[in-house]
């Protein structure tokens, strides 16, 4: 299908969602990246991919307070609604869905889905309830959007594959689709929050892509990333993938490879 550039449309209502959802015809192939928004490539090369795939994408921007466990983090999210909306324009985003946190929790998050295995592990184990708010919104954003693919970015590697899973144990119809993590071009993993590194943060950042391709274990890791003031949360390998989370200016980075 060819896709002319023009503004996405709009949504912010579950119901106005639902209905425009239902208003397309049955064999339609209907792609959905969810985001928490302060868009950037990487999550540009989601909405491409969608768009490779299939005939009309929905971008959704909720920046979810459930999965935060700290309120400062929440507090400091960064929010670039005019900026996201014109990368959503030149990604060419069909729909973007912006709901309130109403919206979303008219339950008052009286309902949460949790998983007990793997969602207690690295992410799980330093940010409690992280899991749970992030399986939660995705499985409302799946039944609102009800869509062909879903695309979600290997950065988040233990993210996607909660997702996988979760999507497979309740017999959704929807398809996962991985993606490749995209990188700054000395290596650093794109994020939403790399915006709040100053720029000697920014330079140090680095070190933890270096430093996953190069040590070993935890205590190497760590003495590596201390002369770059970086504090190492955990250096995890699990199954075919070392994972890391370490502190950079107070701001929490994640990365991960294949091993
Ligand atoms: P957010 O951090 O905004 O990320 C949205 C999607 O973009 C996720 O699937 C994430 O893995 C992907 N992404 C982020 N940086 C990327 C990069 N450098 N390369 C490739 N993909 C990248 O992840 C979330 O939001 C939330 O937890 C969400 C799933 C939306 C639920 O609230």
């Amino acid at each position: 299908m060819n896709k002319v550039s023009k503004a996405p449309l709009v949504i912010s209502t579950t119901q106005d969602l639902i209905q425009y959802r239902d208003s397309l015809s049955k064999d339609i192939r209907l792609g959905f990246v969810p985001t928490m928004g302060a868009l950037h490539l990487g999550h540009g090369s989601l909405i491409e991919k969608s768009n490779q795939n299939c005939d009309i994408t929905i971008l959704s921007i909720f920046v979810n307070p459930t999965q935060f466990n700290n309120p400062e983090d929440l507090k400091k999210y960064p929010r670039t609604w005019e900026q996201d909306l014109k990368i959503a324009e030149q990604c060419k985003a069909s729909v973007v869905f912006a709901p309130s946190y109403e919206e979303i929790y008219s339950d008052n998050y009286r309902y949460i889905l949790t998983e007990n295995s793997f969602s207690k592990l690295l992410c799980g184990a330093h940010r409690p309830g992280h899991f749970n708010g992030v399986l939660t919104v995705v499985m409302k954003l799946l039944q609102i959007v009800n869509p062909t693919y879903a695309y979600f970015g290997e950065k988040d590697f233990q993210q996607l594959s909660l997702i996988k899973s979760m999507c497979e144990s309740f017999f959704l119809r929807t398809k996962v689709i991985g993606c490749s993590t995209v990188r700054e071009e000395d290596g650093l993993a794109m994020s939403s929050r790399n915006a709040r590194l100053s720029p000697e943060g920014r330079a140090n950042a680095v070190n933890l892509y270096k430093c996953l391709i190069t040590c070993a274990n935890f205590d190497e890791a760590s003495a590596f990333l201390k002369p770059y003031y970086i504090e190492l949360e955990y250096f995890e390998k699990h199954e075919d993938r070392l994972y890391i989370a370490a502190h950079v200016d107070g701001v929490r980075l994640i990365d991960n490879v294949a091993v």
